[in-house]
């Protein structure tokens, strides 16, 4: 017997849980460092102008696509009418499925790591790991199972609850925490001295450093950003009232993903100018696990001439403990994804099936962590592109580099099919929602599909 379909509380609930998914370690780390490399004030302009032509349509459709369906990304897609298309529109559905999967899994590995890099700064030990052959023993190392256990735990309380007393009840204290603690560490770091020259390499424009690489980067992170693709939205989308106004809800949770984005941006690049005044922002790592687990440590200690070794820990806690609150909160959605299918395709309650996604889940994200030295088949899974791949990189490759732009172009095929449907429930004569209609079937689909093809041709042949 199918129960009644749970449903957000409330809008701003709606919105923190959204907010939840999209803040995540894509906006903590990798926008400011590419902000930084690629012509700062120049990449931001970009970056906004994808957040808000490029990728709030497709906020708006997948979350439309959710609450005019009332299911999960397997079911969504289903198409009753047309037989022709019906074998298109499942194999769609199917790739909004597994796709949030697959990102769950890796993103997982790298919540266990941070999980255990804020347990170990905690303990005191920041001092270890700074030290530079830390991170790689770390990755290799049986404490890894105890990490992944501990994320479990923490995701399975959440969710046993459900959405509203769970994923609800959770955003609506850690995001704004998460909001706080950003603003006052960004405030802090502003105060050291030479911080100002991040400043400069984040916020001055240079057109110059703008190519077709730079562009194809800032859409996919303003994509990756978002959660779109993901089928996260959809899901999330499918527990909002038929009355809930999309509109807006899509525009604030636009606002305020961009917001921490430029946030993070006025903390990260401040610190790491402060301590190296001479950094190079091309020397920066393009990498966000690179930058967090390796260059921070060393950053963090070298703040004890200002704070000393208490102040640094403290720092570089706080600073963990935001990252790791990004990260679950992310998770936390992407999960919901796979309980919400199962769900939707069985009559097992809210508590077998979580539990079910978090065992399966452990054991992909176990299997994936091996990647890093501790099994050599799949340190060295694959080679193409003219370099060894490890089977975690072959997921990343895959899942977030390639299929990601493939699923919002799909997304934007269906709204075009489902137009008259879907646009039952969003305002009408409004602005957004005939840019939506118009978008979607031009610039948007074009877009991506280039990103995708793109990617495919730089990648693999
Ligand atoms: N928006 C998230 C980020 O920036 C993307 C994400 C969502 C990743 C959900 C994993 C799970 O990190």
């Amino acid at each position: 017997m199918k129960t009644v379909r749970e449903e957000f509380s409330s809008k701003f609930g709606f919105l923190m849980a959204a907010a939840g998914s999209a803040v995540g370690l894509g906006n903590l780390l990798a926008f400011p460092v590419a902000a930084a490399k690629n012509g700062g004030g120049a990449f931001l302009v970009l970056y906004l102008l994808f957040v808000f032509l490029i990728c709030l349509p497709i906020v708006v459709a997948e979350l439309a696509i959710g609450q005019s369906t009332q299911q999960s990304p397997l079911s969504a897609f289903k198409h009753p009418k047309k037989s022709l298309a019906k074998p298109f529109w499942s194999f769609s559905g199917f790739l909004l499925t597994l796709t949030p999967f697959m990102i769950a899994v890796f993103y997982s590995v790298v919540t266990v790591w941070l999980l255990g890099y804020l347990t170990i700064t905690l303990q005191g030990r920041l001092d270890q790991l700074a030290n530079p052959d830390f991170f790689s023993a770390f990755i290799k190392s049986d404490d890894l199972f105890f990490y992944l256990i501990g994320l479990m735990f923490i995701l399975g309380i959440i969710l046993f609850q459900g959405v509203q007393k769970g994923i609800e009840r959770s955003t609506k204290i850690l995001m704004p925490t998460l909001f706080i603690l950003i603003v006052a560490l960004a405030l802090f770091v502003l105060t050291l001295e030479n911080s100002l020259i991040g400043l400069k390499f984040y916020l001055l424009p240079d057109f110059s450093k703008i190519n077709l690489e730079v562009v194809n980067g800032a859409l996919s992170q303003a994509f990756f950003s978002l959660s779109l693709g993901m089928g996260i939205l959809i899901t999330y989308g499918s527990y909002l009232n038929k009355k809930a106004n999309i509109n807006k809800s899509a525009t604030m949770l636009a606002g305020a993903d961009t917001f921490v984005a430029f946030f993070a941006g006025l903390l990260t690049l401040p610190a790491i100018f402060a301590i190296h005044p001479n950094t190079n922002p091309a020397d920066l790592s393009t990498s966000s696990v690179g930058l967090i687990f390796s260059y921070f440590p060393k950053i963090f200690m070298e703040m004890q001439p200002f704070i000393g070794y208490t102040g640094a820990s403290l720092f570089a806690g706080i600073f963990f403990s935001l990252a790791l609150i990004a990260a679950i909160t992310s998770l936390i959605s992407i999960f919901e994804v796979a309980v919400a299918t199962v769900r939707d395709h069985s009559d097992l309650n809210r508590h077998v099936t979580t539990f079910l996604t978090l065992i399966i889940i452990a054991i992909c994200t176990w299997v994936l962590a091996q990647s890093f030295g501790r099994s050599d088949f799949l340190t060295n899974f694959i080679e193409y592109g003219g370099t060894n791949k490890s089977l975690f990189d072959l997921i990343v490759d895959i899942f977030y580099e390639t299929i990601l732009p493939f699923n919002g172009f799909l997304i934007c095929i269906y709204v075009t099919y489902h137009w008259k449907n879907l646009s039952n429930n969003l305002e009408k004569n409004n602005l957004l929602t005939t840019y939506t209609n118009i978008s979607l079937r031009s610039i948007v689909p074009l877009l991506l599909l280039t990103v995708f093809l793109s990617t495919v041709y730089s990648k693999y042949l």
